[in-house]
């Protein structure tokens, strides 16, 4: 990968769900690129495509026509099992629904990818309590699902997705379930994986004050790329509610 090539890009990417004979086209050519280090927000209204977009960025799924690209190689024409390798050594995801798993605790959660990867138990258990660590969570290692927060719950689930050390960190409505100090914690959280630990990380949001934090923020509507800049001049023509919740 040369330095000026994007990380992560979609090419032309097209999706059409059919729902019996109806079709109802999600993404309609959307081209958009991600480089290392970069912290972007995807917003727009709902429906607008932003969740169809990030599952094929995380080869979660194929585009009809059109490519996704991760440093340079496609990742929608791998066989299923090539994509699903991909997707867990290379990609993070956090979505608005935490999936832990309620027996476990903290640091067995976070283990999980590793131990799926059959990395030994000396080598995840340090790796998870690493993770923890660098989500403010690592006092909390013991616990179960049920006795954590939803906002701590969520910085468990961050933990489980950077456990891997992923290229990309990709999040669907992370802060959609929390409270606002925890939605606040969180944002600065995902703030600093990106300024300090130079985590690439791309956040599909409806939340204003997480599209404030972010560096770039793409906006989607009726399944195409309608405005995509550094973030304060898209604040600039957003009017005044995306200011006002930054
Ligand atoms: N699994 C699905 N089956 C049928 N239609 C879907 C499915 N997922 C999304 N859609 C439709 O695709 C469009 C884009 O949805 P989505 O990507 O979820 O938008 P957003 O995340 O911006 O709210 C919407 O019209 C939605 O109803
Ligand atoms: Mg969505």
């Amino acid at each position: 990968m040369s330095a000026m090539e994007p990380l992560l890009r979609a090419i032309d990417v097209t999706k059409t769900y059919h729902m019996g004979s109806v079709a109802h086209p999600a993404l309609r050519g959307v081209c958009i690129e991600i480089c290392k280090g970069e912290f972007v927000a995807i917003v727009g209204p709902s429906g607008s495509g932003k969740s169809t977009l990030l599952h094929m960025l995380g080869g979660l799924d194929r585009p009809d026509t059109g490519d996704v690209q991760l440093e340079g190689k496609s990742i929608s024409n791998l066989d299923e099992n090539s994509q699903t390798l991909l997707r867990r050594r290379r990609i993070g995801f956090v979505f608005q629904k935490v999936h832990l798993l309620p027996m476990l605790k903290a640091i067995e959660n976070v283990m999980v990818p590793m131990r799926l990867e059959g990395v030994e138990m000396n080598i995840a258990k340090p790796a998870a309590i690493a993770a923890l660590n660098s989500v403010g969570m690592g006092d909390k290692q013991s616990n179960r699902p049920g006795e954590l927060s939803g906002g701590e719950a969520q910085r468990v689930a961050i933990a489980r997705a950077l456990v891997m050390s992923p290229a990309i960190l990709l999040a669907d409505e992370p802060t959609g379930a929390l409270d606002s100090v925890n939605s606040r914690i969180v944002i600065e959280l995902f703030r600093s994986l990106v300024t300090e630990l130079g985590q690439t990380l791309v956040i599909v949001t409806h939340d204003p004050s997480v599209a404030g934090a972010a560096d770039r923020v793409i906006k989607m509507r009726d399944g195409l790329v309608v405005e995509n800049g550094s973030n304060p001049n898209i604040l600039k023509h957003a009017g005044k509610a995306l200011r006002e919740g930054t």
